[in-house]
């Protein structure tokens, strides 16, 4: 739809509190980041409340340190009827100037729930329209597809009471 925006950023600053024994940002710090920016993507997205559903493929390339400048980007890379697939990139470089590195990507997925009853409800379709939006598209797709893929595997697991004594 028209005058949605797809993309978002948001930007931190690594503080002391966010940082472990060795001085880097915690991942936990990092995962809330991620969080914080995919909400308020798919919230003005679908115009609605929205919940964090899964989270696949998270990888943390690079560590982030105290006073670092963080900029997380979410992009909308699928929807479905009430899922909305967001591409995250975070990234950090020195506040005072210098080059940018890739800390840590993901996909991350929310579903907007109806105010009334709070149960899933549809959102604005999204479709890729470039060579790079396709990519992106069947690489959420694929990523969230292992995840599933990985959630199944648990619950027979779990299903087959084959915890360890
Ligand atoms: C999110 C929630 C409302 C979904 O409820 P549900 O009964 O599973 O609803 P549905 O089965 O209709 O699934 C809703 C959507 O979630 C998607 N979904 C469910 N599990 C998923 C998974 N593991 N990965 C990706 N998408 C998933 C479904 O594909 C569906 O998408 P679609 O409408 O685009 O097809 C429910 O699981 C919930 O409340 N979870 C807790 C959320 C939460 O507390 N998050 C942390 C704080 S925000």
């Amino acid at each position: 739809m028209a005058g949605r925006q797809r993309e978002l950023a948001m930007c931190f600053l690594a503080e002391p509190t966010d940082v472990n024994y060795g001085g880097k940002v915690h991942g936990g710090v990092v995962m809330k980041w991620i969080d914080q920016a995919g909400y308020a993507a798919a919230v003005g997205w679908s115009g609605h409340y929205c919940v964090t559903v899964a989270v696949g493929g998270i990888r943390f390339v690079a560590p982030i340190r105290t006073s670092e400048l963080v900029s997380v980007v979410a992009k909308l890379v699928h929807t479905g009827t009430s899922s909305m697939h967001f591409a995250v990139e975070v990234s950090a470089r020195d506040p005072i100037g210098g080059p940018s590195r890739l800390c840590t990507h993901c996909v991350i997925v929310f579903v907007a729930l109806d105010a009334v009853e709070g149960k899933p409800t549809p959102v604005p379709a999204w479709s890729p329209d470039s060579d790079d939006d396709r990519r992106l598209s069947d690489y959420a797709t694929q990523v969230m597809a292992l995840s599933k893929g990985i959630e199944q595997t648990v619950a027979r697991y779990r299903d087959a009471d084959l915890s360890p004594p």
